[in-house]
């Protein structure tokens, strides 16, 4: 019987490893194709453990199950080579699994020599990317075809920057810059997600990934460096306020914080009972220390913006323009 078992199960193990090894000599160009390769193969070799154990654990209960009352079980001392087996081939089948985890992560942290580098700053609760010729978007970016490289950071918490069309992501932490890579292979609008839980308003934390063909790309470069030439103050300021819609609405709903909508020359409730008229002074006096005037009924959560007198005025013009 032990013979018969050992036979089969040689057999399915015979099948496994050499899968394996085909696998693990392959290098992936591209983490992506890379990544789910991986994922199935750990799958396959899952399923097959999983029918190697469970097929004769049924037959098993099945087959020496009590037939009578006084029906006692034999006793089984031991079986050297079942245990030598059942230790060899799960360390064999381990440190291979392991070592093409090693190679794929290897692929995955080599960027590519002619890879597209982009500065990403995740802040809650958006992300703001700058291009290699110094073009500022936010919660949508556009690279050209190819691989791309995303030099990131963090304003505030840790976030998490992931792409799963191109099977990514990477933390984003504060003081610290991290990277990563993936083959933007095909033209396309692609969903950014933070991955990380960073505060109330992580759900709404998303951007997009716009992959265009070079030509396109030096068009979007060209059109951008020529708009920021042009831009109102109100432009300005909407491109930068970006980042507060996280947090304030535009619509007159209430958020983590006050609407924007109307926000300006209103009588707002302080915490401490008092009403202030949100001029330009006090807004521009809020938004570089939130700490202080706290608005009734909104907790303390909003970090302070060290915006350029320019770029503040330009805020300030666009919260106007809100009616
Ligand atoms: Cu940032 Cu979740």
């Amino acid at each position: 019987m032990y013979k018969k078992l050992l036979t089969t199960i040689i057999m399915l193990m015979a099948l496994i490893v050499p899968a394996t090894m085909v696998f693990g000599g392959e290098r992936v160009a591209d983490p992506a194709a890379g990544w789910d390769k991986h994922y199935h193969f750990f799958g396959v070799v899952g399923f097959l453990i999983f029918v190697i154990v469970f097929v004769p654990l049924l037959y098993f209960v099945f087959k020496y199950r009590r037939t009578s009352e006084n029906h006692t079980g034999a006793y089984i001392e031991g079986n050297t080579g079942l245990e030598i087996m059942w230790t060899a081939i799960p360390v064999v089948i381990i440190v291979l699994l392991g070592v093409q985890t090693w190679a794929l992560f290897n692929e995955y942290r080599s960027v590519p020599a002619n890879a597209h580098e982009v500065k990403v700053e995740a802040y809650q609760y958006g992300f703001k990317m700058v291009s290699p010729e110094g073009i500022e978007t936010d919660g949508e970016f556009t690279v050209p075809a190819g691989p791309v490289k995303l030099n990131m950071t963090s304003r505030d918490v840790i976030h998490d920057f992931a792409v799963p069309a191109f099977r990514v992501r990477e933390d984003t932490v504060p003081g610290r810059w991290t990277y990563m890579w993936f083959n933007a292979s095909k033209e396309g609008t692609y969903q950014v997600y933070c991955a990380e839980l960073c505060g109330p308003g992580h759900s709404l934390m998303l951007a997009k990934l716009n992959v265009v063909s070079k030509a396109q790309y030096a068009k979007w470069v060209e059109e951008n460096k020529m708009k920021a030439q042009t831009m109102t103050p109100v432009e300005r300021g909407e491109k930068l306020a970006k980042q507060c819609i996280g947090c304030h609405s535009l619509d007159g709903s209430p958020a983590a914080g006050p609407t924007l909508k109307g926000l300006f020359n209103s009588d707002t409730k302080l915490a401490d009972g008092s009403v202030v008229k949100t001029d330009v002074a006090f807004l521009k006096k809020k938004i570089k220390a939130p700490k202080n005037n706290l608005v009734d009924g909104y907790p303390p959560m909003m970090p302070p913006y060290s915006f350029t007198d320019d770029e503040l005025n330009a805020v300030v013009e666009y919260i106007k323009s809100l009616k």
